[in-house]
């Protein structure tokens, strides 16, 4: 579905700012914090059921959700800023989002892993069909089709090292940072498909909008960003 803005949301309510859960928080609240954002203390109350939180700053809401769904928060208008991984970008691929800060936070790969045993043994460069679990759809298929393989995916929302042991499929395409994962899964990275970063993201009509207001953020963040 194409997201267009809900005719009736209020022009004139808060800028909201959907940050991602996950551990990506621990990097991105010291970045806000230079770039001026506090959030109300319930943010920070891991048995708070809240989902919506005042700031310092007048008129700036934030809203913590998984991080796939704030690019969907964002294309579609509810949330005008947005913090997400250019994993989730690359596999939404949403026009009505655009991505001008790479905050330099999140840093991971994706990558596609297989156990450790099959490695020894295996050639990716002979693979014509393969068959793999995943979040991620989209840039698994477009990666293999690049170079003339069937990518038959089969979608998990975590845990994707799983698989491979439980004889759902041979072979992952996840998120790879310290690399602890996959060791602890008997598992090894095969093929790199993409360096990951975080971004901030501005809903296209939004910041047509309110270029001043919006850019401002866009600008103090960015600005946060560097100084890290
Ligand atoms: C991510 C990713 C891997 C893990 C990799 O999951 O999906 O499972 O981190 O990190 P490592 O290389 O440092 O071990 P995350 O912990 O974010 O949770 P998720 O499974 O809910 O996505």
């Amino acid at each position: 579905m194409r997201p267009i803005a809900e005719p009736g949301r209020r022009a004139s309510g808060p800028l909201v700012l959907a940050l991602p859960k996950g551990r990506i928080l621990a990097e991105l609240m010291p970045l806000l914090a230079r770039a001026g954002i506090r959030p109300e203390t319930a943010f920070e109350d891991p048995h708070c059921r809240q989902l919506r939180f005042a700031t310092n700053v007048r008129q700036l809401e934030l809203i913590r959700v998984r991080s796939f769904d704030v690019a969907t928060f964002v294309a579609f208008g509810a949330a005008g800023l947005g913090v997400v991984g250019s994993d989730v970008l690359m596999e939404f691929d949403y026009p009505e989002v655009y991505a001008p800060v790479d905050l330099g936070i999140g840093r991971c790969r994706l990558a596609v892993a297989e156990p450790a045993s099959l490695s020894k043994e295996d050639d990716p460069s002979r693979w014509s069909h393969i068959r793999i679990a995943t979040k991620y759809p989209e840039i698994t298929r477009r990666h293999f089709a690049a170079r003339g393989v069937q990518a038959e995916c089969i979608r998990l929302t975590g845990a994707m090292e799983l698989a491979p042991s439980l004889g759902l499929c041979r072979r992952i395409v996840d998120l790879v940072s310290s690399g602890r994962t996959l060791a602890a899964n008997n598992l090894v990275e095969v093929e790199h498909i993409a360096d990951i970063s975080a971004r901030l993201v501005v809903n296209r009509a939004a910041l047509k909008t309110d270029p001043d207001g919006i850019g401002r953020w866009l600008e103090r963040i960015r600005e946060a960003a560097d100084a890290g």
